[in-house]
Parts: C-alpha cells; structure tokens; sequence
C-alpha cells in the first residue's frame, strides 16, 4: 500500500464525519472517488470497521440536473454499504451555471447555503453521536 494510501485511511479512523464530493461521470461517481472509497475495505477489521455510525455528507457536480441525481443516489448507495449515515441533505452543484469564484467561493448564494447546510447536519449528526456515546 502507497504512504498516500495510508494518510488517506488514517484520516478517515481519525474523523468523526465526512464530507465526500464527486464529480458525475456517466451517471456515478468518478471512478478515482470509487477507488479510494474501496480503500476502505482495509479498515473492514478494525473497532470501527468502515465508517460505521460516522455522519457523511454528499456533494455532487454535474454539467446537468439528471446526471446529478443519479450520480448522488449512487454516493448515498456506497455510503450505505461502508455503514455510513448520509445526511437527510445531499447537495448536487450544476457545474454549467458557474457557481463558483476563482477562489473556489459560492457565487450563487443559493449553492452557498445548501452547502452550509449540509456541513450543519454533519457537525450536528457528530456532536450528537459524542454527547450520546452510543
Ligand atoms: C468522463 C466524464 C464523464 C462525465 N459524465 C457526465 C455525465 O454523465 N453527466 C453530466 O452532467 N456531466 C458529466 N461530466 C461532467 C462532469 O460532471 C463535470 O466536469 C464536473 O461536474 C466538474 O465540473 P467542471 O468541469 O465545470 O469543473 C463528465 C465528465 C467526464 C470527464
């Protein structure tokens, strides 16, 4: 396995949520997104195997609206499978309307809080695994 490899498996034992993003390739998520989600397998020993009870919030850009939806079931689908919560929000960006500034800024404020919902039901999903210690 690379050293990458490992930092990337490390971060997600360490992390208390997630936030994962794809672009929409033919419907599905990108196929390097998928192959490092499959990483994951490595952890399927471990006290926490996957990313089981973490919050994980999805966002998808697509070039259109019907790539888009499909593309985020399909992220919620593998969440699922590696024991992962999606978060009740899921967020697909229309990459042809140009939502975002050179410094990777929201542009469109609509884009910008759905964005910041999402991280919202993250930070709460986690903070309320913490305090139940379940
Ligand atoms: C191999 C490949 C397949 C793609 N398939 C779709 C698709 O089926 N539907 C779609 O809306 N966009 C598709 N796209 C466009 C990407 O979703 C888009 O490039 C991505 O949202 C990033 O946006 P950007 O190119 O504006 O940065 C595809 C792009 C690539 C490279």
């Amino acid at each position: 396995m690379t050293p990458r490899a490992r930092y990337f498996l490390d971060a997600v034992r360490r992390a208390d949520s997630i936030v994962i993003a794809s672009p929409g390739y033919h419907g599905g998520t990108s196929g390097l997104l998928k192959n490092a989600l499959d990483y994951l397998q490595e952890l399927a020993a471990d006290p926490v195997p996957y990313v089981d009870g973490k919050a994980v919030g999805c966002i998808v850009t697509t070039l259109g609206w019907q790539a888009g939806v499909t593309t985020l079931t399909s992220l919620r689908s593998t969440v699922h499978a590696l024991r992962g919560w999606p978060t009740p929000l899921g967020v697909v960006v229309n990459s042809s309307a140009k939502p975002f500034g050179p410094d990777g800024e929201a542009l469109d404020p609509k884009v910008a809080g759905q964005l910041a919902g999402l991280g919202g039901q993250v930070a709460s999903f986690a903070r309320m695994r913490a305090s139940s210690s379940v």
